[in-house]
């Protein structure tokens, strides 16, 4: 039963905000912001955080604050709050994508409670896997997680499918690499860890390394080592959705947020291959090599990590939390 005097406290919204955002973001560009007012908390875009050369549409950019707005969910079952979702909102306002309506629950969602854990402990992990096979069951179950939310997932299984993707990244990798404006967006989101976002680097390493990705077309190198990242990857999987429309991409956000934690939950880590959903002219090979309908939205690998990885940075509350008066 929803009380109309109920309402969120700053205290409980920052801690359900602080859980939000330890989801990943395409470059950790965090392009979220959240307007708590009353009972709900809305879950908006911040479209100055968008990368417009590498996801000239935003996709990326409403996936990533999908996966935000997932683990809100989370975080609220967690804290025994029921949630009623609104997505995309009930508004005018093109920025605003989902609101979450809270209440007191006796019995909130259980399955979502349960993969509370696990937000703090994924990463994306860049390395090589272990060379150790990831249980039939689970892969069952990281499907099950993105059927739940909306999405299909797809395990890229046969040789000729696994190939075939490789290739199709080195050939994402290629093109992004050989475009200079590319590349002059990738170098301006690599940032020092004290900045809170974007991809960390060492105070030392920054400016030469900016400078190398800005000047440099390292597109055949990068292939290489991706080739070689999909080929020792024991899980190879698209998640896509049957449509591509705004509504499409908050199901896939959601959809891949909830993989990752059943993932995480399971001992396992991921890392995206993105490029050839990202470059436009290879994203209908990419699907067709799934023998699906419909358009992928993310391209994963998953195996057993060989090493814990520090979590990236994340922007301070203050920055992302907007209370209402
Ligand atoms: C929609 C989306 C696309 C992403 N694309 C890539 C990618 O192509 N390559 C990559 O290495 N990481 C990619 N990432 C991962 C982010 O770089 C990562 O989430 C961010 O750096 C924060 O790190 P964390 O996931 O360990 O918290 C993507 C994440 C999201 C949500």
């Amino acid at each position: 039963m929803i009380s109309t005097e109920w309402g969120l406290t700053h205290e409980v919204a920052a801690a359900l905000v602080a859980t939000a955002i330890l989801a990943p973001s395409s470059h950790n560009t965090q392009p979220w912001v959240f307007r708590v007012r009353g009972p709900s908390i809305g879950v908006l875009a911040d479209r100055t955080r968008a990368l417009p050369v590498n996801d000239p549409d935003d996709r990326e950019l409403t996936i990533s604050c999908a996966c935000a707005l997932f683990n809100l969910r989370v975080a609220a079952a967690q804290a025994q709050l029921a949630a009623t979702l609104h997505a995309p909102c009930n508004s005018d306002d093109p920025d605003c994508l989902a609101t979450l309506e809270l209440a007191p629950a006796t019995a909130p969602d259980a399955d979502l409670a349960a993969l509370y854990d696990a937000v703090a402990l994924r990463r994306t992990y860049r390395h090589i896997f272990a060379d150790r096979p990831v249980a039939a069951s689970v892969m069952e179950a990281l499907a099950v997680a993105a059927t739940q939310e909306g999405a299909w997932l797809h395990i890229l299984d046969s040789r000729t499918q696994r190939q075939q993707t490789g290739e199709l990244v080195a050939e994402g990798d290629e093109e992004q690499w050989a475009d200079p404006a590319w590349r002059r967006e990738l170098a301006a989101w690599m940032h020092p860890r004290r900045r809170g976002d974007g991809l960390t680097l060492p105070d030392l390493a920054l400016p030469v390394a900016q400078a190398v990705v800005r000047t440099f077309d390292m597109g055949y190198g990068v292939a290489a080592r991706d080739i070689q990242l999909a080929d020792a990857s024991p899980v190879l999987a698209v998640l896509g959705t049957s449509g591509d429309t705004l509504a499409d991409w908050i199901a896939a956000g959601q959809a891949l947020q909830r993989l990752l934690l059943t993932a995480t939950q399971h001992g396992l880590q991921a890392s995206f291959l993105n490029q050839p959903i990202e470059v436009a002219s290879l994203r209908t090979k990419l699907r067709q090599a799934t023998g699906r309908s419909g358009f992928a939205q993310v391209l994963l690998r998953l195996g057993h990590a060989e090493k814990v990885l520090p979590a990236a940075p994340r922007r301070p509350l203050d920055e992302v939390i907007e209370m209402a008066e």
